[in-house]
């Protein structure tokens, strides 16, 4: 058993309106209240409700973090469309994903890019959850390490050992992400350690034995305990799921007994 906390994230996505995120903040806060000790939650709501999510999750005292699924490495300035690290700041984010997989293959970015967005959040102060993981022919090539060591140590270039303390590493293939094919817990576990090896090359073996590795994609209450129980897998990024307060609930108690 590591003494690593699970950390399970809620991404949001593209969805929701402006009832439906706040009824599922408040719907959340309330069916997550018993696990927030042993639990890190967070949500990524899209920017225009982060302010609203903020402020329910505040009037709740809810321990639940928000953070934004995007932002830009740039202070300010001519970036139309773009958010910032400030804006994000302001709205209460304390966290934020980068390198999703669905910025990186719908939108295009770049893996030079991904570095550029994690630098400015941890030279922003806020902990970065960078998302790396294979394609379905990748896998099928027999790529998946080499994928996830070149995303991993282009993401991590020029990253200080002590701002490894705000990184969460998010694994997630992209041929299980919304399509219902859960890596095997065993599949996971071996791509997980692969990743903590790397950490440990990187940036020593206390980073590496501190560091949260957590799993995304089809992850769901029927799925959660088995995956969570393997040593190196710290918790999860919820995609569809986390839209359900009672499947998100069901994922965050998984991960408080794992
Ligand atoms: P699903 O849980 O819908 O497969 O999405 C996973 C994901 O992309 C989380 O970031």
């Amino acid at each position: 058993m590591s003494n690593r906390k699970p950390y399970v994230g809620g991404n949001w996505k593209m969805n929701t309106n402006s009832d439906s995120s706040s009824s599922l903040a408040r719907g959340v806060a309330e069916a997550c209240e018993s696990v927030q000790g042993s639990v890190e939650l967070v949500v990524f709501p899209p920017a225009p409700y982060l302010i609203g999510v903020r402020s329910i999750l505040n009037s709740r005292s809810s321990a639940i973090g928000v953070g934004a699924q995007d932002l830009y490495f740039e202070g300010d300035g001519a970036f139309t469309g773009e958010i910032s690290l400030a804006m994000a700041s302001d709205c209460g984010c304390t966290q934020a994903l980068a390198g999703h997989s669905e910025r990186r293959h719908v939108i295009g970015e770049s893996d030079e890019l991904v570095n550029a967005k994690v630098k400015a959040m941890l030279d922003g102060d806020l902990t970065c959850v960078l998302c790396i993981g294979e394609k379905l022919e990748e896998r099928e090539a027999g790529k998946t390490n080499e994928v996830n060591e070149r995303q991993l140590r282009t993401g991590l270039a020029d990253v200080g050992q002590r701002q490894m303390d705000n990184v969460v590493i998010a694994y997630e293939p992209v041929w299980a992400i919304g399509t219902g094919k859960t890596a095997s817990p065993e599949d996971a576990q071996e791509a997980h350690a692969h990743i903590r090896a790397l950490i440990n090359e990187m940036f020593g073996d206390d980073v590496a034995a501190r560091t949260r590795i957590i799993y995304g994609g089809s992850v769901k209450p029927s799925n959660a305990a088995t995956l969570f129980d393997q040593p190196d897998i710290d918790g999860g990024l919820i995609g569809g799921a986390s839209l359900q307060v009672e499947d998100f609930a069901a994922i965050a108690k998984a991960a408080s007994g794992a």
